[in-house]
């Protein structure tokens, strides 16, 4: 029993989403001692089919079957709460463990302190561009005023808990951010932790004042944030509207690749998994009141990602060597939003906490691809009728 009490309980926001998902598959698999809840609102990017097997390994079905007491078993680590981030009373309810004393599931093996979280990692977002530029309100609800009512319930309910060092302050609010803060970079250069702040979409500019709210909370009231800013993302879970998955659907189905303009853009991708290596690090032993720029060290224009997509699955699947003629320039829909270049020294987390990427791309992009054609299930059930009407919008 003395190990359950030595137990961390982490609230991921978000969880159902591409990053939360990898990142909570991350922290189970790797550490016993992780108690996770889970709040996510399950928009069109969340998705319970992503954690179905951390779920069957670590859950109950659902909190909503009102288990019993002597049910639980003390490898219960998973709890899945459907719920907004803009909600106050749920974020009090959970942060005082009130929550789970309700659904009688803070007794026993699972002692009321123990469900109550200790730290959160805030990865709920509104997180596609595109989307931002054809619809900014849920942009600023969700990544604005969400994130402002987490850092008020952790304030209200760590208020009396932190000291200012790490080592006595037993919470801390991971806060999730972008490279895209930054603003867009030249053909040389690199973003510090330093760096102004310059966003140009919405998405962007929403992620940034997310990002000041944060401060201003560590600096007014000494709440334990971190923050991290990391690079595009690509890996297993990701939804089929961002630019890997989205060719690597379109091209199995030989529908168009729809390049932005001439395709010269370049992005850092980060093998998701090394984001999420990153990402607990920064829990476990990054600076209170620090930010973390994490990149992938794998810069490459657009038009190459997408070439190198049609080369791996030609190989591999599609038996067609020809995927490239799919590919077909169009309208720049981002239009002055469109940031050219992003890039990121990382030789502070490097420094401070050791990690490093380890992913190379053509592997990471190999693995993805695996994936992806293994789950032919998980893209047909996550592309609902709001993604056919969002595809329209963009792409006709
Ligand atoms: P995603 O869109 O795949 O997932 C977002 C999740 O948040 C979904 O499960 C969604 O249901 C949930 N959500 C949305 N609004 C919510 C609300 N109001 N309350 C509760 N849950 C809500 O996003 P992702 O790609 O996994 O990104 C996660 C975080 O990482 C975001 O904060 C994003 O800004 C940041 N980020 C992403 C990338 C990337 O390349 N994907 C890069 C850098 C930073
Ligand atoms: P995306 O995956 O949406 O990530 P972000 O905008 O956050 O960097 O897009 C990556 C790059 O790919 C970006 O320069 C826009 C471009 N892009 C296309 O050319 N076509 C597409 O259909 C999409 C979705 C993106």
């Amino acid at each position: 029993m003395a190990k359950v009490l030595n137990r961390k309980t982490i609230l991921v926001t978000g969880g159902a989403g591409f990053i939360g998902s990898n990142f909570i598959r991350h922290e189970l698999e790797s550490y016993d001692d992780v108690v996770i809840v889970n709040l996510d609102k399950l928009t069109y990017a969340g998705n319970l089919e992503n954690l179905k097997d951390i779920e069957k390994k670590y859950g109950l079905a659902s909190l909503n079957l009102k288990p019993k007491t002597q049910d639980l078993r003390p490898d219960l680590r998973y709890f899945f709460v459907k719920g907004d981030i803009c909600d106050r009373n749920l974020a009090d309810s959970l942060l005082s463990g009130k929550y789970f004393k309700d659904k009688e599931v803070g007794q026993g093996t699972h002692d009321a302190r123990l469900m109550t979280p200790d730290s959160i990692v805030n990865f709920a977002a509104e997180s596609h561009v595109d989307r931002s530029i054809l619809d900014a309100v849920p942009f600023i609800d969700t990544n604005i005023k969400g994130t402002q009512v987490l850092l008020e319930a952790a304030r209200i309910h760590w208020q009396d808990l932190g000291s200012g060092t790490r080592d006595m302050v037993p919470n801390v609010f991971l806060h999730i951010s972008t490279d895209e803060v930054y603003g867009s970079l030249g053909k040389t250069g690199e973003f510090t932790e330093t760096s102004p702040l310059l966003p140009n979409s919405p998405y962007s500019a929403s992620k940034a004042a997310a990002d000041l709210l944060c401060r201003s909370y560590y600096k007014a009231y000494n709440l334990p944030i971190i923050l991290t800013r990391s690079s595009n993302n690509y890996g297993p879970y990701q939804f089929p509207e961002k630019l890997i998955p989205l060719m690597i659907k379109n091209a199995l189905e030989r529908k168009e690749l729809p390049v932005y303009g001439e395709g010269l853009n370049v992005r850092d991708w980060l093998y998701v998994e090394d984001n999420c290596r990153a990402i607990d690090l920064v829990l476990r032993k990054g600076n209170i009141g620090e930010i973390y720029n994490i990149g992938g060290e794998n810069e490459i224009e657009n038009i190459k990602v997408v070439k190198l997509i049609c080369k791996i699955l030609g190989e591999k699947a599609a038996g067609d060597s020809r995927l490239d003629e799919l590919i077909k320039f169009i309208n720049d829909p981002r239009g002055k939003a469109h940031d050219f270049r992003y890039a990121l020294d990382c030789s502070k987390i490097k420094k401070d906490l050791g990690w490093k990427p380890v992913s190379k791309f053509e592997e990471g992009l190999r693995e993805t691809i695996d994936w992806y054609l293994s789950n032919r299930n998980w893209v047909k059930k996550v592309v609902t009728g709001e993604y056919q009407e969002y595809y329209k919008k963009i792409y006709t």
